[in-house]
């Protein structure tokens, strides 16, 4: 642009820009090579959801191991919440870790009295069943301080060799029971879990665990898929049944013609051979492994062999293991993953499964598969984005979301608690 064309202030400027647009009007278009990226731009659509940053409340999440909390206090973060961790001739004491008098994390402290925790820095000491301050050691028995103070407390639980902590809005927790995967809670499984943290939001690692699309061609290079195919797409129905949705497979096409592009298959001369009719589907894996089922898992009856419930979990069932995944919410960019693979076998028949968990399972499937999920939650940046037809998945787990927070939050209400709004 000229100075002139700047400030064009001058009447005689006028015939000479009329001239110039006509010039430019009859110049051949220009091919315009402008995005075409139409789509979301925030999660509004699902208001809870989209406040839910740093995680659901109200629900029971796991944070370790059980062998990892002994009576030296361990710092866990949930929910963005500092917790102190303890164990307390046998059981598990969860308390806020953040000393009132001074701010000092409890988990600095240590254990001066059976059943009490102290601050390191003047050694307030708390009771760890009710969080009372039930001595001040540096200000003499009959400190008035004490009886004074309460410090938070969560609800605890051990299930599956892990440590389950309760993080609500005051409201008394369900049973744990009511919250793990019905089929481990009433049937003998052996199991083999991995806690890692994992940078990312939750809500990330949710959405690609019951991501529809992903796995056919993320995982397709997945060493634990060396000799298994999967399918290249499918046609899915989101199907609900009590408080989990399924991904329920009706067809799955193991090849495809992609038209102006050529020929796409998952198929190679050292995999199974899938069977070639799209119809003939498995809802039990995705591998066109067809194992005689476990009784247990058939008895089930799953509609289908990915699903998802809240606040998170995930389960993928095959014919002889179910594995499960839980998204832990430790602040807005970090999460716990949680994998647990069960076989439900008792008796002499749970020796073989620690070698084969421990010998291979263990890193080709917790591991180096499961690292291609790490990776894509690291990097997914969303909103905004485009979904595409697989991506029913997604909204159906979005959608579950909203309306059981929304069930929640009546329940609340009809017991006189009113969460603080979280900011979206
Ligand atoms: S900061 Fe904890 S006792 Fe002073
Ligand atoms: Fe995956």
């Amino acid at each position: 642009m000229t100075s002139t064309e700047d400030q064009p202030t001058v009447n005689d400027t006028a015939p000479k820009r009329a001239a110039a647009a006509a010039s430019t009007a009859v110049k051949p278009a220009r091919k315009h090579r402008a995005p075409k990226l139409p789509g979301r731009q925030d999660w509004r659509s699902w208001p809870h959801y989209q406040a839910a940053k740093a995680g659901f409340r109200g629900y029971w999440y796991p944070v370790c191991f059980s062998n990892q909390v002994t009576n030296k206090p361990k710092q866990v973060t949930l929910l963005g919440e500092k917790i102190v961790i303890i164990r307390d001739q046998g059981t598990v004491y969860a308390l806020n870790d953040r000393c009132p008098h001074r701010g000092v994390p409890l988990s600095c402290g240590n254990q001066q009295f059976k059943g009490t925790l102290s601050c390191v820095y003047h050694g307030w000491t708390f009771a760890l069943d009710s969080g009372e301050l039930v001595g001040a050691l540096t200000d003499g028995p009959q400190s008035p301080i004490c009886g004074k103070v309460t410090q938070q407390t969560y609800d605890v639980e051990e299930r599956l060799g892990m440590v389950w902590i309760f993080v609500g809005d005051g409201e008394k927790p369900y049973p744990i029971d009511e919250h793990l995967p019905e089929e481990l809670v009433s049937n003998a499984a052996v199991i083999g879990s991995r806690i890692q943290p994992r940078e990312g939001n939750w809500r990330f690692a949710c959405e690609n665990g019951f991501d529809e699309g992903h796995a056919k061609f993320l995982h397709r290079t997945a060493l634990w898929r060396m000799f298994k195919p999967m399918p290249v797409w499918n046609i899915t129905k989101i199907v609900p049944r009590g408080r989990w949705i399924y991904r329920m497979q009706t067809e799955q096409h193991y090849d495809a013609d992609f038209p102006g592009l050529g020929h796409w298959t998952s198929k190679a001369w050292y995999k199974v051979k899938p069977p070639s009719d799209p119809n003939q589907v498995s809802n039990l894996g995705n591998t066109a492994h067809s194992k005689e089922p476990n009784p247990v898992i058939a008895a089930q009856e799953f509609p289908g062999f990915a699903s998802v419930c809240m606040p998170g979990i995930l389960r993928i069932v095959y014919p002889t293991f179910i594995h499960y995944e839980f998204y832990v919410p430790v602040d807005e960019d970090n999460h716990l993953y949680v994998g647990v693979l069960a076989e439900f076998r008792k008796g002499k028949k749970v020796l073989g499964f620690y070698p084969k968990y421990l010998g291979w399972v263990r890193w080709l499937f917790h591991g180096q598969f499961s690292s291609q999920d790490k990776w894509m939650v690291e990097v997914t940046d969303a909103p905004p984005e485009k979904l595409y037809r697989p991506d029913e998945s997604l909204l159906k787990w979005r959608k579950l979301a909203e309306d059981v927070t929304e069930e929640r939050l009546e329940k609340l209400a009809d017991q006189g608690i009113e969460p603080d709004p979280i900011e979206s």
